[in-house]
């Protein structure tokens, strides 16, 4: 069974003050949840240190919220795989569609990124999704076979191996709309059909988390299907209540979940 993931994209929010007393209280309240939901907490870069600190033996996981195409070098500005992987990252978030769309990261860049922190040793999530005139005009699998085809072109379906996608429309992030459950699982659904024609097991074995405004109110219907392995979290992850009832709709999705299969035998 694929283990669900909770992952906090706190963007550039945050200072040393707020960050600890965010990370306390979340640590408090994520206790419950531990072994059922795994849960990553992505900082902007310079606070990865202090992150990374205070998660200490927790258990729960730090990623970063990009790395550069480049191994090293002059590339001002950029931080590289190796140096996140080195602050004990574990994921690392790739071609999120703010990246996409204010930093003209093309397929080609967000490949590369990828290709970096699979070398580095790192899982990258992997973003991917459509606008809202894509999906009005009936592109939402065309646009996600795209990216996912970069990606796969540049490094193969081994590469793919262990890596989350997030699945984020563009038109629900940060914007308080959100896809609906149906559309959520459909298109988790077609992204495994995609995968698994391009390797078999490859759509079975993956992890697809959905983002794009979930609330500790929402979180139970987008959650409701088994296609749904998690979730990215953007607003909601900057508080600790908010973001802990997220953790706790999912973990009672996993639980219903194994019951129905222990009682279908
Ligand atoms: P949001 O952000 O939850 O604030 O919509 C999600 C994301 O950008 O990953």
């Amino acid at each position: 069974m694929r283990k669900p993931i909770l992952v906090a994209n706190w963007k550039m929010n945050g200072s040393l003050h707020s960050n600890q007393a965010l990370l306390v209280r979340m640590l408090a309240k994520l206790r419950p949840f531990r072994k059922t939901v795994e849960v990553a907490i992505c900082p902007p870069f310079p606070y990865l240190f202090q992150v990374r600190d205070l998660l200490g033996y927790t258990g729960i996981s730090l990623g970063a919220q990009n790395a550069s195409r480049a191994p090293s070098g002059a590339h001002t500005g950029e931080v590289s795989a190796t140096m996140l992987q080195e602050m004990g990252c574990r994921y690392v978030l790739v071609g999120h569609s703010e990246r996409r769309a204010l930093y003209h990261e093309s397929d080609n860049d967000v490949a590369a990124r990828f290709r970096q922190v699979r070398s580095a040793n790192m899982t990258p999530i992997l973003c991917v999704g459509e606008t809202l005139e894509e999906r009005e005009q009936g592109q939402t699998m065309a646009v996600i076979e795209r990216q996912l085809r970069a990606v796969i072109d540049d490094i193969g379906m081994a590469g793919l191996t262990g890596c989350i996608i997030a699945y984020e429309p563009v038109w629900a992030i940060g914007t308080g709309r959100t896809a609906t459950p149906e559309q959520v699982a459909e298109t988790h659904w077609a992204i495994r059909q995609f995968l698994e024609n391009c390797e078999a097991g490859a759509g079975e074995s993956l992890r697809i988390v959905y983002g794009g405004s979930v609330k500790a109110g929402n979180a139970a219907d987008l959650f409701r299907s088994p296609e749904v392995d998690g979730g990215l979290i953007g607003e909601a992850s900057l508080q600790a209540d908010e973001f802990s009832d997220i953790g706790a709709a999912l973990a009672n999705r996993v639980a219903e979940t194994e019951s129905a299969c222990d009682t279908l035998g």
